[in-house]
């Protein structure tokens, strides 16, 4: 009788079970349908009747050239806006813009996203002209809009217009009907901030800015750019869906930002398909020669980086780690090891990597001895390490183990500054910058818990009322790179202070009514404002920075992986680690899956007592760490009290508590 129930269980339960339901799903900002409808009308201006009829199956009607209507999505989305044409005359025309930011409504242009232009209306409008037909119309395909949240209708002629049943149809995570079916979730309160369940929200955001970046393989950003207007159907790689940097632009892989938007996928859809589309569009187009990996994929295919490189190969085995891809990585092998020894070509004299490929994430500075990109070299070779173990190149792994120690001992031989207790830009400089600081306590280039705790000092001493300033990348405040910063924080045992960094700079993001309130902003300055990069690429343009960029998604894996303390340390969970930061929080919950199965953690924390409950699927096994010491007692049995070390546990359902 077991074994048939076992039989049903078997050949009924789909491979990909959800998370469990529970009050966090009302912080799961997916919509619910895949055709969304507008929210509130934002405004209207002119001869505009019966605008509220649009949110309720009535028709709205424009009169008078240059009347328009302004709605609201309500959050952050992205596809082919539709309507019904009811009353239509011969000369009626309308024109739609769209922007991210509600700074940019406009009936003249939308916000900026095939170029930026100082004069923020470089995108304009997309005009459906006359003769229009009565009824059913969807915009152009090419006109894909891939980011907003405001939709502006302007009427170009004298004569009426009238529509009913306008509504969006989501274009991004095209391979998934239910947009909200996460295999992850997170739930917490945070009872010292304004919103006790910012914790929560951050995490979804997050979550669901990764989903509105992971798109069709046919709709990025054309290039060259469109004059005037823009247009998404430029192919992106050698399959689909395929994960961009955002929503809105560029819509190109950039294997950076796949840093911090992979993980953030793995731990809430675990759909990974987009990324593995991803890294074998930067393998395909490897410099034959060189071995060079290019820095973004096509149709944009920038070249010259030696940290995006780099990013491709440690992406590489974050993918491997997540989805136990074997046959992927034996395919991709060749060409993985030939992109090491391109960086392994770099390396001079010093035993340094010199960077003179020397495009990056936006920063100045970029070249020579940079302890950023040499931080990534020394995770590329202890990731190799663990790539070579499954292939059986024993040789290889050992070589690598070599260099990774004695790249560990000069970095901190000329980076380090005693002075400021953190490491410098390069070997002239005493700049030390956010990048390489976060990055070295993150690959562990530190040497000692003291001076990863010293770097996290010296990381704190930038940040101002919104976030770090980072010192390589004036008036910016770099999400991305902060993403990274949170992770030393948690990583150097800081738990508060990375706390506090969620609090402003995320809580920033994710409240200013200047941005969309769902999903996260690539960039900002250090007052808060939009001219994000300005000065550095994006021509004085705040209307073309991004509001969904996957890149800035570093709460999502953090809060799992360090608050929630689940991580694995090897393929698909088969060994894992639960490390709670109980970080002044009382509790925490949530958990993820992976091709083993599902994985769960549930804590609680009084003043005298720590509660634990973890499932992990059988076949694994797995240390834990306590956050505080006392009694201990594993599934109703009390062991000896617990003195500090690690306890080494089988998969299954366990509960221990610690007491006082
Ligand atoms: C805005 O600037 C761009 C780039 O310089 C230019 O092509 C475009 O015509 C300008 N738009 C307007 C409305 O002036
Ligand atoms: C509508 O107004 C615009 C801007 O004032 C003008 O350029 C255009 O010619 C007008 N269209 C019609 C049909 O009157
Ligand atoms: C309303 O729009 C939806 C989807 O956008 C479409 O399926 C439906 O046919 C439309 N209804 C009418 C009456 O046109
Ligand atoms: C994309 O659309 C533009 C504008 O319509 C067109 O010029 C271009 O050829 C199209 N590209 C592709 C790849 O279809
Ligand atoms: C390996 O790189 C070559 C270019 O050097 C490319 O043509 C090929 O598609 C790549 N193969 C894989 C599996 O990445
Ligand atoms: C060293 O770092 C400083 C500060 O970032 C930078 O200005 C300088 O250009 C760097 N040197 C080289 C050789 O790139
Ligand atoms: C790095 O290489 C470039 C180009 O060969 C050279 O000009 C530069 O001096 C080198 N930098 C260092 C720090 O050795
Ligand atoms: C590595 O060696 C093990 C044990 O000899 C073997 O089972 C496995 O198939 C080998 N893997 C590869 C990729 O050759
Ligand atoms: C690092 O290891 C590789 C083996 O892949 C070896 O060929 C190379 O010379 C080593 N590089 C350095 C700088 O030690
Ligand atoms: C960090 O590096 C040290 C050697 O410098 C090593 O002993 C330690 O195990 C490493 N920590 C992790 C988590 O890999
Ligand atoms: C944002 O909120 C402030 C304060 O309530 C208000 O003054 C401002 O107009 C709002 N801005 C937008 C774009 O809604
Ligand atoms: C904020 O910073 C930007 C860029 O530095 C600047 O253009 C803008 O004037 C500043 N805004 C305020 C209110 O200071």
């Amino acid at each position: 009788m077991y074994l048939w129930s076992l039989l049903v269980f078997l050949c009924t339960v789909p491979v990909q079970s959800a998370a469990p339901n529970g009050p966090w799903d009302a912080f799961n900002y997916a919509p619910e349908s895949r055709t969304v409808q507008p929210r509130t009308i934002r405004g209207i201006q002119g001869d505009v009747s019966n605008a509220d009829a649009l949110l309720n199956e009535g028709t709205v009607t424009l009169s008078s050239n240059g009347s328009y209507l302004t709605v609201d999505f309500g959050l952050e989305v992205g596809g082919l806006i539709s309507m019904t044409f009811e009353a239509i005359k011969p000369s009626s025309a309308i024109s739609l813009s769209f922007t991210e930011s509600p700074l940019f409504i406009s009936p003249l242009t939308s916000d900026d996203s095939a170029m930026s232009a100082s004069n923020m209306s470089y995108d304009g409008v997309l005009h459906v002209p006359p003769p229009i037909s009565p009824g059913f119309w969807t915009q152009p395909s090419v006109m894909l809009r891939g980011g907003f949240r405001f939709l502006t209708i302007v009427s170009n002629s004298d004569e009426p217009v009238s529509f009913s049943n306008l509504t969006c149809a989501i274009s991004f995570m095209p391979q998934m009907e239910d947009l909200r079916d996460y295999t992850g979730y997170f739930y917490s309160l945070d009872p010292a901030f304004h919103d006790p369940n910012f914790l929560t929200k951050i995490w979804y955001s997050g979550a669901y800015t990764v989903q509105t970046d992971t798109v069709p393989v046919n709709t990025g950003r054309q290039v060259p750019f469109m004059m005037h207007s823009w247009a998404n159907n430029a192919t992106l790689g050698v399959a689909g869906p395929i994960i961009v940097d955002g929503a809105k632009r560029d819509r190109a892989v950039w294997p950076g930002d796949m840093g911090i938007a992979v993980p953030t996928q793995f731990v809430s859809t675990n759909d990974l398909v987009a990324t593995k589309n991803a890294l074998s569009t930067m393998f395909a187009g490897m410099n034959p020669e060189t071995g060079a990996l290019p820095e973004s994929g096509p149709p944009l295919s920038q070249q010259g980086s030696d940290t995006y490189h780099a990013w491709t190969l440690v992406g590489s085995y974050n993918y491997y780690l997540y989805s136990g891809d074997l046959a992927w990585l034996t395919n991709t092998w060749p060409n993985y090891t030939k992109a090491v020894q391109f960086l392994e070509g770099k390396i001079d004299d010093s035993g340094l990597l010199n960077v003179t490929g020397l495009r990056d994430w936006g920063r100045l500075g970029q070249g020579g001895h940079n302890a950023e990109a040499n931080a990534l070299l020394y995770k590329v070779w202890t990731n190799s390490i663990s790539l070579a173990e499954p292939l059986n190149e024993t040789a290889l792994a050992s070589a690598w183990q070599r260099n990774a120690s004695a790249l560990k001992e000069k970095y901190n031989e000329v980076f380090w500054l005693p002075s400021r207790g953190m490491y410098r830009d390069n070997e002239t400089t005493t700049l030390c910058p956010q990048d390489a600081n976060s990055l070295a306590v993150v690959f562990n280039l530190t040497t000692s818990a003291a001076q990863a705790s010293a770097v996290s000092d010296g990381l704190a001493q930038n940040w101002n009322e919104f976030g770090p300033v980072a010192p390589e990348l004036p008036d910016t405040i770099s999400p991305f790179i902060s993403g990274f910063e949170l992770q030393a924080h948690f990583e150097s045992s800081n738990d508060d202070r990375a706390m506090e960094l969620l609090r402003r700079e995320w809580g920033y993001m994710l409240y200013t009514n200047i941005s969309v309130q769902s999903t996260l902003l690539e960039g900002y300055t250090s007052n808060g404002s939009l001219y994000y990069r300005s000065y550095q690429g994006y021509d004085y343009d705040p209307s073309y920075t991004s509001h969904a960029h996957g890149w800035s998604t570093g709460p999502t894996s953090a809060l799992t992986f360090y608050v929630l303390g689940l991580m694995m340390t090897s393929p698909q969970g088969a060994t894992w680690s639960v490390a709670p930061h109980h970080s002044g929080l009382s509790s925490a919950e949530g958990g993820f899956e992976t091709g083993l199965g599902w994985f769960g953690v549930k804590w609680s924390a009084s003043g005298s007592s720590f509660h634990l409950a973890i499932d992990t699927p059988a076949d694994t096994r797995g240390v834990v760490s306590l956050p505080m010491i006392g009694t201990l007692t594993i599934d109703g049995e009390q062991l000896w009290p617990q003195n500090g070390i690690a306890l080494e546990l089988v998969g299954g359902s366990h509960v221990i508590t610690v007491q006082t």
